[in-house]
């Protein structure tokens, strides 16, 4: 038997769709909600990058990037205490190089005792067991702002190596724990790899930055380096075109080859489905890199009131995990992982 159809004017008075299947059942309660949550942000998927500058004692606001400072070894070191304080298990750091000591071949970087050596050996004195990450590539320390050498205005792809290699050796030689190319050349990840083992630093791992793209989003971090003004031109002839996505399959695949221990995707927002690709294809330790320009664009609006700055934080950082990330690079380590902190 079946009701008679039902007259509109009934169907108004209490309204009811035969629905056997209802997605909101389970999104009803926080309770439920946190039942069937997929995926979840720790602290431990967090790595914090840092600025550092010469000097005593100073914290300098980089203007682009509202809430985040240069600071000098000493007051690095006092992050690194707070990134132990919260669990957050690695520092990335960059240097503001004087533009005293840029020149045109980058050679502020082979020294020693330049910014990140001074700054690696004194968290690594106080913080042992906490992952330093130093980048590999010439920009911070050359005058033109380029990540390579230069000849004739074209960026030299071997003889760019042969110096990338050096410098990672000489910050292995400070203690870093992770070499992380971000220069995007042919054949740095094989060249490092070699020379690490061939100098008893087999045990320092290589994130490569793999799929790495040519993107407006740098901008705030060339000003927090230093290197925005003196940037001659692009950096399309060696960071990839953002139109493409097979291409970077092939880039983490040769890097995979040439023995890097976890990959990373650069931009992140933008480029969600290439952390899924890669993700998928590779099954690899992914990571991706929140970048500057992202910051920005969320710190920038909530600053202006225009969005719920700690929820979009929130909401981009578990997007990641979404899109496949095993962790993230993000100036908003220190916040998110308070926050987490906080909540647990
Ligand atoms: C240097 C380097 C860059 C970033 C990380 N390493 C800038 C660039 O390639 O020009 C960008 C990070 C950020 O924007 O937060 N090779």
């Amino acid at each position: 038997l079946r009701d008679a159809p039902r007259r509109q004017s009934d169907a108004l008075a209490s309204p009811s769709l035969d629905l056997t299947i209802r997605m909101r059942r389970n999104r009803k309660s926080e309770w439920a909600r946190r039942l069937v949550r997929e995926n979840v942000l720790t602290s431990n998927d967090l790595i914090w990058p840092m600025f550092v500058v010469d000097g005593h004692n100073t914290r300098t606001p980089v203007a682009s990037m509202p809430g985040v400072d240069r600071l000098t070894v000493d007051q690095i070191v006092r992050d690194a205490e707070r990134a132990a304080r919260l669990n957050i298990p690695c520092i990335a750091l960059f240097p503001f190089t004087e533009p005293s000591l840029r020149d045109e071949q980058g050679s502020e970087a082979l020294n020693p005792d330049n910014l990140v050596c001074q700054a690696v050996r004194a968290i690594k004195k106080e913080f042992p067991d906490i992952g330093v990450l130093c980048d590999v590539a010439l920009d911070p320390f050359t005058s033109h702002g380029h990540d390579g050498l230069i000849e004739d205005g074209r960026i030299l792809n071997d003889e760019t190596v042969a110096v990338l290699v050096k410098q990672a050796l000489t910050q292995a030689e400070a203690g870093c724990d992770v070499i992380a190319p971000s220069d995007m050349m042919d054949g740095r990840i094989g060249a490092i790899r070699e020379a690490l083992d061939d100098n008893g630093f087999g045990d320092v791992q290589i994130m490569s930055y793999a799929a790495k793209y040519a993107s407006a989003f740098y901008g705030p971090f060339r000003d927090a380096i230093g290197s925005a003004k003196t940037l001659t031109g692009d950096k399309r002839t060696y960071q990839m075109d953002s139109a493409n996505s097979d291409e970077a399959l092939r880039e983490v695949e040769l890097d995979i080859a040439e023995g890097a221990d976890m990959v990373m995707v650069k931009p992140g927002m933008p480029y969600l489905d290439i952390v899924r690709r890669v993700k998928d294809h590779f099954a690899m330790p992914t990571f991706v890199y929140q970048v500057s320009g992202e910051y920005a664009m969320i710190a920038g609006a909530a600053a202006n009131g225009w969005i719920d700055g700690e929820r979009a934080m929130m909401e981009s950082l578990v997007g990641f995990k979404r899109a496949g990330a095993d962790g993230i690079l993000t100036y908003f380590a220190p916040k998110a992982a308070e926050k987490i902190k906080a909540e647990s």
